[in-house]
């Protein structure tokens, strides 16, 4: 009876935590920190991300490229964030950002969702 509603509390308290993470997270995870004060690795870290302006984490070092598109006034949103997740170098050609894209729109959903919650 304990055994059971200890596992049921486990798996409540799991729950949030898997729905927040989505698979995908483990390729940006190479590159990017997420969570507050934590340092900026081979790529910014992205805590806090959406909403606000693209280059802004100060001490990063950002390539020339993704620094003249961000002096073009590029926020990160939802609508913003899509066609960068999907193909980086298309987006801002000449950016430092060493990742492929990820293809499947409901991945990037899934991913989009998980930043705009990772304040
Ligand atoms: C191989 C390393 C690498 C991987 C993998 C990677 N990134 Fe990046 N990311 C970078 C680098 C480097 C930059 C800075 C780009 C520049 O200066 O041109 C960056 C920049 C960004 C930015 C802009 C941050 C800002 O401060 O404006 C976002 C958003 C971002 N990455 C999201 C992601 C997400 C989400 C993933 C996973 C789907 C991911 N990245 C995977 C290296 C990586």
């Amino acid at each position: 009876m304990l055994l059971r509603s200890l596992a049921v509390a486990a798996l409540v308290a799991a729950t949030p935590a898997f729905a927040a993470d989505p698979p995908q997270l483990a390729q940006c995870k190479v590159c990017h920190n997420f969570a507050k004060g934590q340092p900026n690795k081979i790529g910014p870290n992205l805590n806090g991300v959406v909403g606000r302006k693209a280059g802004a984490v100060a001490g990063f070092n950002y390539s020339a490229a993704f620094k003249a598109k961000a002096a073009g006034g590029l926020v990160w949103n939802a609508a913003t964030l899509d066609p960068w997740l999907t193909a980086p170098a298309k987006y801002i050609p000449g950016t430092k950002m060493a990742y492929a894209g990820l293809k499947d729109p409901a991945q990037r959903k899934a991913v989009i969702a998980y930043l705009t919650a990772n304040k």
